[in-house]
Formats: C-alpha cells, sequence, structure tokens
C-alpha cells in the first residue's frame, strides 16, 4: 500500500460490451485463457473486468452479495484464482444506488461489508457505476464513501468511479480518491459515437492525469457489429474507424478496457489493440493530457499533441471528415520557431516506420475517419 495504484491508464478487458449480461464462470477463464495466448496480457492488458450482469438477484440472508449460482456455481473465488494464476488482475462491478443499472443489489448503504467482501476474494478493481442514486445523495459523497471503504478492506483496489460525466464529475472526482472517471454516455459500436465521445472530452483533457484518468469508455475496437449487447451492437465500425478511436483513447489518456471477443479477434484488430509504439503514448510515464491544435482551412481535421517523459512529442493528425483531407501543423503552433535552429525527427507509430527530419511543418494526407499518429523527437540542426 501508499504507491500509486494508477500511474498510468488502467489496461484490460471488460464483458459489457459484447456479452452484456451473459456472464458465466467458464466465459472469463477462456477469456483469461485468450488475454494471455493472445499476446494482450504480455502487451499490457492486465485486468479481466466482470461488468453487470454477476450478481444474484437478492443478496443473501446475511446481507452479502453473491454471485448467480447458475452463472457462477463455484462460486466467484476460483474463477478469481484462476484468473491470477494466468497473471491477470481481476475486476468486479457495483454501483453506488441500491441497484445495479441491471436492477441487481447495488451497494448503497453496503460499502463497507461489500468492499471487506470483495478484498477477501481478492478483487484487484472495482468498476463503480452511478444507477438507482438515492435522489437526496450527490453522487460526490457516494463515491467518496465506496473510496473511503475500499482504503479500510485491507486490498488495494483500483477503483473505476463510473459516474458519465454529471455533476460537473471532472471538479471534484480527484480528492474522491477514484483512479478512473467515466465522463461520458455508453460508448456504441459506431463511429457516431466514438467521433462524439471523443469531441465531447477535448476541452476536459486538462481534469485527467496519473492516478485519476478520464475514461472515455470501453473499447470497441474489434466488435464489427457483433456481441450479445443490443445497446452497444449497433452497426459496427471499419478497421480505419477502430484505428482511430484507438488512437485516439491514447492520446487522451484514456483506460484501454477492450470490449471485443478476445477469443476470436482478427488480425488487424490484434495489429490495432496491441501496437506497443501507440499503446505507449498512452502509459507514458508522465501521463501529461494533450492539447488540440486546430486546422482552420478544415473543421473536421485537428491535431492532438502530447508531450513525453523522454523528452519527444506525440502527434495525432485526425479526419472526422467523409472525404481524404491534408492536416497541415506548423511548428510554430507547437511553439517551436524557425530560428530555433531546431527540427523534428518524425517516426510512424501506426506504420512502424521513421519518416525523417522534418522542419517548419508536417502535412500529411489523413483518409476519412483516419488519423496518423507520430513520435517526434527534437533535434539541434547545425
Ligand atoms: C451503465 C454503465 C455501463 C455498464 C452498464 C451495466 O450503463 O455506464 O458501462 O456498466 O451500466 O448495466
Amino acid at each position: 500500500m501508499g504507491e500509486m495504484i494508477a500511474k498510468t491508464p488502467p489496461m484490460g478487458w471488460n464483458s459489457w460490451n459484447t456479452f452484456f449480461d451473459k456472464v458465466n464462470d467458464e466465459l472469463l477463464c477462456s477469456v483469461a485463457d485468450a488475454m494471455v495466448e493472445q499476446g494482450l496480457a504480455a502487451a499490457g492488458y492486465q485486468y479481466l473486468i466482470v461488468d453487470d450482469g454477476w450478481l444474484a438477484r437478492q443478496r443473501e440472508e446475511n446481507g452479502r452479495q453473491v454471485p448467480d449460482p447458475e452463472k457462477f456455481p463455484r462460486g466467484i473465488e476460483p474463477v478469481i484464482e484462476y484468473i491470477h494464476k494466468k497473471g491477470l488482475k481481476f475486476g468486479i462491478y457495483s454501483c453506488c444506488g441500491t441497484h445495479t443499472c441491471g436492477g441487481y443489489p447495488g451497494s448503497f448503504e453496503h460499502e463497507f461489508e461489500d468492499a471487506k467482501q470483495y478484498a477477501q476474494w481478492g478483487v484487484d478493481y472495482l468498476k463503480f457505476d452511478n444507477c438507482y442514486r438515492p435522489g437526496t445523495t450527490p453522487s460526490e459523497v457516494l463515491y467518496k464513501r465506496i473510496a473511503m471503504a475500499l482504503r479500510a478492506s485491507g486490498r488495494e483496489i483500483l477503483l473505476a468511479a463510473c459516474q458519465w460525466g454529471t455533476e460537473d464529475v471532472h471538479k471534484w472526482i480527484r480528492s474522491s480518491g477514484a483512479h478512473t472517471f467515466r465522463s461520458t454516455v455508453d460508448i456504441q459500436d459506431s463511429w457516431n459515437s466514438i467521433s462524439k465521445i471523443a469531441l465531447s472530452q477535448m476541452e476536459l483533457q486538462g481534469y485527467g492525469g496519473p492516478d485519476c484518468f478520464n475514461d472515455m469508455d470501453m473499447l470497441v475496437v474489434g466488435m464489427h457489429g457483433k456481441g450479445l449487447n443490443p445497446e452497444t451492437s449497433v452497426g459496427g465500425c471499419t478497421d480505419t474507424e477502430y484505428q482511430t478511436h484507438f488512437a485516439l483513447w491514447a492520446m487522451m489518456n484514456s483506460p484501454l478496457i477492450i470490449g471485443c471477443d478476445v477469443r476470436s479477434m482478427t488480425e488487424e484488430t490484434k495489429k490495432i489493440l496491441m501496437n506497443q509504439e501507440v499503446i505507449a503514448l498512452n502509459q507514458d510515464a508522465a501521463g501529461h493530457s494533450c492539447s488540440k491544435i486546430p486546422v482552420y482551412a478544415n473543421p473536421d481535421v485537428f491535431i492532438l499533441e502530447k508531450p513525453l517523459a523522454n523528452g519527444d512529442y506525440a502527434l495525432g493528425f485526425f479526419n472526422f471528415g467523409d472525404a481524404k483531407a491534408k492536416a497541415v501543423l506548423n511548428f510554430w503552433d507547437l511553439g517551436l520557431s524557425t530560428s530555433s535552429g531546431y527540427a523534428l525527427e518524425v517516426r510512424d507509430c501506426i506504420a512502424g516506420k521513421d519518416i525523417g527530419v522534418c522542419r517548419e511543418f508536417l502535412a500529411p494526407v489523413v483518409e476519412p475517419h483516419g488519423c496518423m499518429v507520430y513520435r517526434c523527437r527534437l533535434v539541434k540542426e547545425g
């Protein structure tokens, strides 16, 4: 205890986007297997999180939250043990209200006993939702309360506040003790949803940072319109759009929580989710948020800039328009004047290749709904 729990945005997998409330022992164990076998664990995805649907409809007579006996006939502990043996961490789901969003028993006024129970089971992460909250109790009090209960539980447990961005959450959440805060409505597997969420959080970039990151919701990368969740599975996206989604979440310091079925990923999905150069921008030790540089000639195009711990800069060029577009960045807009004698040595993180030294400007042509992501090093010339 005592160390920061979320130095960098948490990475993992969550059951909700693809499996809805259809979670069970076998599913979670087979996902754990796949996370290791497919290389996701080695790429940094360490949390396996069960979302809503794991609970029995009623608490036990003694007041304890218990898993649904049909979905988890052995109980939850052997599943957690299995996941830990795979070298992964386990995340669980509950809610600050009387019920979870799916109508299962929530933690309202059971916070301390539930937190103790999670600690005993070996839980490492708690996603704490915001449904069925008694109207008179401010969200802030309930997130503070669960944070306090987790601290008193005797185990280090990451608190992922699923607050949806209401009540100006970004202003008070850091002092509540939560490690991430959901800042948006639920994501859907569509370009419309991805682009809206990204744009809604641009101005709030300054609020997230080490030990309290802005959570823009789980990834839909690789879902391709599939899954059992009628709220999420609404058509799907192209791989270009999934790549852009991943690059945005990475640059904007969002947790990277996969939502597709990792047991059947396409090669392209794996390439996007396990691109170490893009992941490194998200997991950068400095945890700086990014800033948006508009391209005045084209309102559909913008650039994100993020200073990195080793002195490099990440630059993302995004095209939200429906036609190919040139995204011109004058280095002057980064603060770099021509007379400084510095230029940028540029590497394309998605293609994994060096571009060379660029002076004064960069102007890639970006596909519709596409992006370019560069890692740049300042170099002194002459
Ligand atoms: C809310 C959350 C989702 C998911 C569901 C579960 O809608 O925002 O992420 O956890 O509840 O019911």
